[in-house]
C-alpha cells in the first residue's frame, strides 16, 4: 500500500473517523511499528512535515532515519538507458532498491521544479521510488500534491465544523499574493480532499492562476474574491504559480491580500493556511493572529494525519 495521492483515500470520512480516535489516544497502537524503521528523504526544506512523520511513526513505535537527499545524498539519474557521463552520480534503480534493504517504508518529499509541466505532472522523484522501491511509499508533498496535508486539513474541518450543527459548510480556497514562485501541490490535493467532502466549495483567483483543470474538474471557480468570500465559514489561503504560464508570477496584486476587512465579509470565517505563510502579504497579522485562525491547529493535526497513513500501512505489512 502506497498513499501517493488523495486518490489513495478509500473513505474520508473513516480515514478522518480514524484519525480523530488516534488524536484521542496517540500511544493507543505504540507497538504496531515496532522493529520497522521508516526513512524520510527530503529533496526540499521542511519544518512541519519532517517532524509531524517523525512524531507519528514514534507514536506508533518505530524507527526514523531522515536524509537530507538534495546536500547528503548522491545526485540521483532518473532516466533509463541514459549513458550516466555528466553530474548525476547514481541511479534510482539502485537507490530506492537499497533504501528498501534498510527501511520498511520510505517516504519523500520533492517538489516541482516549476520549469517542465510535463515532467513535474509525471512526479518523477516519487514515482520512481514507487517503481523501484520494494517497499510502501508515501507522499510528503510532490509535484503535484501534498496528501498529508490534505488530510490533516480534512481532520481540521471536521473537528471545527461541529459549530455549524450539522448545515453544510462553504468552504473557498483563495489564492494570495507571494513574492516568489510556488508550486501547486498543496492547492491540488485540498481540491482533491475538497471534491470527496459535503460543502458548498468555491476557488477564488486572479484570472490566470487556473489550477489544472484535469484537477479542478468542475469545481466552482469565483475571479470576484470579495463575492466568494460572502457567506463563507472556511478561507483556505494558498499562493500558487500560474499553471497556464507555467511556473510564472503573472501577479502579486496585494488586494488579494486576506485583511480583517476581506474576513468580515464572511460569515465569522475560520481562516486556514498550511504554514509557513508570510504575514501581510498572503495574510494580514490581525487575521493569522485572530482567535478564528485555526493555523496551528491544522499543524498539530500533520501529526494524526501521518499517524493515520502508517498504522494503515503498517497494518497491511503484517
Ligand atoms: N505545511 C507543510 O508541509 O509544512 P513544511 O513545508 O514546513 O513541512
Amino acid at each position: 500500500m502506497n498513499y501517493l495521492s488523495v486518490k489513495d483515500i478509500d473513505s474520508i470520512t473513516e480515514w478522518v473517523s480514524d484519525a480523530i480516535e488516534l488524536k484521542s489516544k496517540p500511544l493507543s497502537f505504540k507497538d504496531l511499528g515496532k522493529d520497522k524503521t521508516i526513512g524520510l528523504l527530503f529533496f526540499n526544506p521542511s519544518l512541519r512535515t519532517r517532524l509531524s512523520t517523525q512524531k507519528a511513526a514514534q507514536n506508533l513505535g518505530m524507527t526514523t532515519m531522515v536524509m537530507n537527499f538534495d546536500k547528503e545524498g548522491w545526485a540521483l539519474e532518473y532516466e533509463d538507458g541514459i549513458i550516466m557521463d555528466q553530474g548525476k552520480s547514481e541511479h534510482i534503480k539502485e537507490a530506492a532498491q537499497v533504501i528498501s534493504q534498510f527501511c520498511d517504508i520510505i517516504a519523500i518529499r520533492a517538489f516541482a521544479s516549476l520549469e517542465d509541466k510535463e515532467k513535474d505532472k509525471a512526479e518523477i522523484v516519487l514515482n520512481g521510488f514507487a517503481k523501484y522501491a520494494s517497499v510502501p511509499i508515501v507522499n510528503m508533498e510532490s509535484s503535484v500534491g501534498h496528501p498529508l496535508q490534505a488530510l490533516a486539513d480534512a481532520i481540521t474541518l471536521e473537528e471545527d465544523k461541529k459549530r455549524l450543527e450539522g448545515r453544510k459548510p462553504k468552504v473557498v480556497l483563495s489564492w494570495a499574493p507571494h513574492p516568489k514562485a510556488l508550486p501547486h501541490a498543496v492547492a491540488n490535493s485540498f481540491v482533491e480532499m475538497m471534491q470527496k467532502q459535503e460543502a458548498d466549495f468555491v476557488i477564488t483567483h486572479p484570472k490566470g492562476y487556473e489550477l489544472d483543470p484535469e484537477i479542478t474538474g468542475t469545481t466552482r471557480i469565483e475571479h470576484d474574491q470579495a463575492k466568494a468570500f460572502e457567506g463563507a465559514d472556511y478561507i483556505y489561503t494558498k499562493n500558487w504559480s500560474s499553471f497556464d504560464q507555467y511556473g510564472k508570477v503573472i501577479s502579486k496584486d496585494p488586494s488579494w491580500t486576506i485583511s480583517a476587512a476581506k474576513m468580515a465579509l464572511t460569515n465569522d470565517a475560520r481562516f486556514m493556511h498550511c504554514l509557513p505563510v508570510r504575514r501581510n502579504m498572503v495574510v494580514e497579522d490581525s487575521v493569522l493572529d485572530h482567535g478564528n485562525s485555526l493555523v496551528i491547529e491544522q499543524a498539530n493535526n500533520r501529526t494524526f494525519s501521518a499517524q493515520t497513513v502508517l498504522k494503515k500501512i503498517l497494518e497491511n505489512l503484517k
